[in-house]
């Protein structure tokens, strides 16, 4: 049982969290670099980085504030590696290095993409459902701007990635339509909050490697996602318009864009829980908080249990890094200061809070 001080900085969120016994938040403090960002239209990893530099230190303290801890209680520290922005990661990696010789308390370096399946069972109640043996095994479907993944998670804490995306990932199509749109950036919430103003029924975009519109789907294809045709069909369906694009059309627009990602996601997570017999669903990551993918969830998830992460710990934040960290911590597992950075997510094979 142990007080872990978190850092998260994979991306464009410079985040940092305390605690305690994994499932226990005391500070979750996110330092959010959108603005900086927006006018790029995108998130540029260098300015990122530096960003990341410059609110580190700060952010530290606000969140060991507001945990009313000091440095000397803190157990380890825990610090995303990757998969992420390879400038960005440095910088909470190094500094993370730097804070546990300076203190003297172990590092825990974290993967991301599991530290998202965690931030579901985030909080006491998380806690509880995690020591259901029913909820096994368990769908998982984590949906953020990076990565679009089914997983089999087995009550012995094994794990198998079941499909992936073959190109864009569904936060990025959001993403890129919004652009596209002319809407700003981040578009996932943006063309959550149009969309929902919208008709989803007014056009009709493709629904990739569903076997929808008659095309066979290839067995190999049956639980992944490609996005870059919706996101095609986008621009030929704006281009068509010429200058019609008013109000309506774009509302019209964006709630049908999102209708095609939200069916897609759920055809496929539903699918795989069916055929997987799985005891739960669980849905995590920065396009998880998506309204429209909540509900279309929430209604056609049947019988199986559904748990969707709480909408603070979907996008990128540092208390899902904490939290999963306590699961080395208690089996004593650290980090040496070697530990490296990868941008790439590498095989998975178990899922390691599952235990
Ligand atoms: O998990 P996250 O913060 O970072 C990654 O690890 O990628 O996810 C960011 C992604 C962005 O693509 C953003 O547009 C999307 O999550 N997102 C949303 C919503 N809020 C954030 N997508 C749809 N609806 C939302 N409400
Ligand atoms: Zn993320």
């Amino acid at each position: 049982m142990g007080l872990i001080l978190g850092i998260e900085t994979s991306c464009d969120e410079t985040s940092v969290a305390v605690v305690r016994d994994g499932h226990i938040v005391l500070s979750n403090i996110v330092a959010s670099q959108i603005s900086k960002h927006a006018v790029h239209g995108g998130v540029v990893p260098e300015l990122a980085a530096r960003e990341h530099l410059v609110a580190l230190n700060p952010v530290v303290h606000t969140a060991l504030d507001e945990a009313s801890i000091g440095f000397e209680q803190i157990d380890a520290i825990a610090v995303t590696c990757g998969p992420g922005l390879m400038p960005a990661l440095l910088v909470g990696l190094n500094f993370a290095k730097g804070l546990s010789l300076q203190i003297n308390k172990p590092l825990i370096g974290i993967n991301h993409f599991i530290a998202h399946i965690y931030a579901a069972f985030l909080d006491e109640d998380g806690k509880k459902t995690l020591s259901t043996p029913d909820i096994f095994p368990l769908i998982s479907l984590v949906v953020s701007g990076g990565h679009t993944a089914l997983l089999l998670i087995d009550a012995d804490g094994r794990a198998k990635l079941v499909g992936t995306t073959i190109d864009d990932a569904a936060g990025e199509a959001l993403d890129k339509a919004a652009k596209l749109l002319g809407m700003g950036y981040p578009g996932g919430p943006i063309i959550d909050k149009i969309g929902a103003l919208g008709n989803p029924s007014k056009f009709n975009f493709p629904r990739p490697l569903t076997g929808a519109a008659g095309k066979a789907l290839p067995e190999e294809h049956k639980y992944n996602f490609s996005f870059s045709g919706v996101k095609t069909a986008l621009l030929y369906h704006v281009n068509k318009a010429e200058n019609r694009l008013d109000e309506v059309f774009l509302k019209d627009t964006a709630a049908s864009y999102q209708e095609a990602i939200v069916d897609v996601l759920c055809r496929k997570t539903i699918a795989a829980a069916l055929e997987f017999n799985a005891g739960a669903i669980v849905v995590s990551g920065g396009v998880a908080c998506n309204s429209r993918l909540r509900g279309e969830l929430t209604k056609r998830a049947g019988t199986t249990k559904l748990l969707l992460a709480q909408r603070k710990y979907c996008t990128d934040n540092a208390a899902m890094v904490a939290g999963l960290a306590e699961h080395f911590f208690k089996q004593g597992k650290f980090s040496d200061l070697n530990l490296d950075a990868f941008s790439r997510l590498p095989q998975i094979t178990a899922a390691p809070f599952v235990l």
